[in-house]
């Protein structure tokens, strides 16, 4: 089968496309033919090797797996023989264990849900990580209807996932964003937009229940400055400084009041996929797909998702 392989860590030219052999499933695994992936933050991120510390975790020197991609969306294509959770031509969609930028991938039977007959591979492929982050972000946040949120990088693929699901909940959602993406948050429910090249979200006065900074694009204080006394806020990436600034100062703010400060590790869990499942087929989130690219393109993708300026999820047809 073809698959965009990477035997070194580095930039998005040591990604190949390669022909190896089909891999095979194991007891509790699936084998999907692979419809649909999208890009994600950990794919470059893996790619590098960068932070180097991620190294320890997925390949020292080398990385172990040579096949990057989590997001898949596609047929059944066999089963192992522990697998009770689908059969041989199901459409499913769920997150693998690295893999899915090939023709076919074998991905746990847990995190892999039916795909809605109405939904195509496409959405359902650009939803798994960006959706069970932003769900999870949100979650951690004690997101409640009524509530006032702030979601700092409201365009991004967490934050689309994040306005919609918030505004799902109940929330009045404020999100900030560049000018030409104000247009696109407010049609995914926002109630206010903030241009964030012109306005300044941390002078205007106002206060929130829970700030979702997907890129923590902001040093630590300025989210405390707009959190209500029992506010909380939660990070799901950004630089190393604000890493540490979430888990030092944060952890300090956390224990010195009644504010709760911190990052989030999000982990797939079928439980969440069922929960992004449902809003799908009830059309409360749509995903936002800012390009659909083939697998030869993704090296490029890669590139682009670097700039930080992508609009939603940049999904991959096979
Ligand atoms: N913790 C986990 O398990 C986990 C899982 C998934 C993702 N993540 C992390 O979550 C983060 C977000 O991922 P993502 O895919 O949503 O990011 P992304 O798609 O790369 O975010 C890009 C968006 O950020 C906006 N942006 C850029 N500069 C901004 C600024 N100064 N203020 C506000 N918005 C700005 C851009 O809008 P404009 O073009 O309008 O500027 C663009 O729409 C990443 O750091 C990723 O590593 C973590």
């Amino acid at each position: 089968m073809k698959a965009l392989v990477y035997r070194r860590y580095g930039g998005p030219d040591v990604l190949q496309m390669a022909e190896v052999p089909r891999p095979e499933p194991r007891e509790r695994e699936v084998l999907v033919r692979v419809h649909a992936t999208s890009v994600n933050a950990a794919d470059r991120v893996l790619l590098r090797g960068q932070p180097f510390v991620v190294r320890f975790g997925v390949g020292f020197p080398r990385p172990r797996h040579a096949t990057l991609g989590f997001d898949v969306a596609g047929r059944v294509e066999a089963v192992g023989s522990g697998v009770t959770q689908c059969r041989v031509g199901d459409d499913v969609f769920g997150a693998s264990h690295f893999g899915a930028f090939a023709e076919f991938v074998c991905v746990n039977q847990d995190t892999l849900v039916p795909k809605p007959a109405g939904l195509s591979f496409e959405d359902a492929a650009a939803t798994p990580t960006a959706g069970y982050t932003a769900l999870q972000g949100l979650r951690k946040g004690r997101i409640a209807a009524g509530q006032k949120v702030l979601i700092d990088g409201a365009s991004g693929g967490v934050g689309t996932f994040a306005i919609q699901i918030a505004h799902a909940c109940g929330a009045e959602v404020t999100a900030v964003c560049s000018t030409r993406n104000l247009e696109i948050a407010r049609a995914l429910g926002v109630s206010r937009v903030i241009d964030y090249r012109h306005e300044d979200f941390t002078g205007d006065g106002q206060r929130y229940d829970l700030v979702l900074a997907p890129n923590a694009y902001r040093p630590l204080s300025d989210y405390r400055r707009v959190l209500k006394p029992d506010g909380a806020y939660v990070m799901t990436g950004g630089g190393g400084v604000q890493i540490l600034q979430a888990m030092l100062l944060g952890a300090l703010v956390s224990m010195t009041s009644r504010r709760s400060m911190g990052n989030l590790m999000a982990v797939v869990k079928r439980d969440d996929l069922v929960a992004l499942k449902e809003l799908l087929e009830t059309g409360k989130i749509k995903p936002v797909i800012d390009r659909t690219i083939g697998l030869s393109d993704v090296p490029a993708a890669i590139r682009y998702l670097e700039q930080e300026h992508a609009r939603g999820k940049v999904v991959v047809r096979m």
